[in-house]
């Protein structure tokens, strides 16, 4: 079995895998880092959002040996001050429902405020439509990433 080093939340470390192997099967069940959640398994829902070399990717479509030397980042490593923010403005506007699609949500979100940290609706809509919330908490994933950039900016 091949061999893959990735650094995962900051942490190196090596997997043995079958190349074709999901990067989404590698993080949940060699790693136990259950946060990403699978949805589709086919790229579609975004349930399995991480950031791969600082970009959110939908972990179920990229094979391990793609992975390969890449560095990912997980709901469970967004521990930065900022990305704590955006945690802490969807816990204060109590945006999840079931809360199935919330990592995945929370990652994209997490990644358009590091490359856009004022987004506009418009532009919060177009990043936010590659993830799927079943239980229909769209408006409140919204309200959630404005309050989250107001108060990064303060
Ligand atoms: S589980 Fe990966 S996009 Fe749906
Ligand atoms: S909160 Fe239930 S699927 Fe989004």
């Amino acid at each position: 079995m091949p061999s893959y080093k990735l650094t995962i939340n900051s942490e190196s470390i090596s997997v043995e895998a079958s190349p074709d192997i999901p990067l989404l099967w590698v993080i949940r069940d060699m790693l136990g880092l259950t946060g990403t959640k699978y949805g589709c398994g086919k790229g579609v829902c975004g349930a399995c959002t991480v950031h791969f070399n600082g970009s959110p990717i939908k972990s179920c479509t990229m094979a391990i040996e793609n992975a390969d030397g890449g560095a990912i980042t997980t709901i469970e490593g967004l521990v930065k001050e900022k990305e704590i923010m955006i945690k802490e403005a969807w816990i204060q506007l109590d945006v999840p429902q079931c809360g199935y699609c919330q990592a995945g949500q929370i990652m994209n979100a997490a990644a358009l405020l590091v490359n856009n940290p004022n987004p506009s609706n418009v532009e919060i809509d177009n990043t936010m439509s590659s993830n799927l919330c079943r239980c229909g908490t769209y408006s409140r994933i919204k309200q959630a990433i404005s309050l989250a950039a107001k108060n990064i900016k303060q």
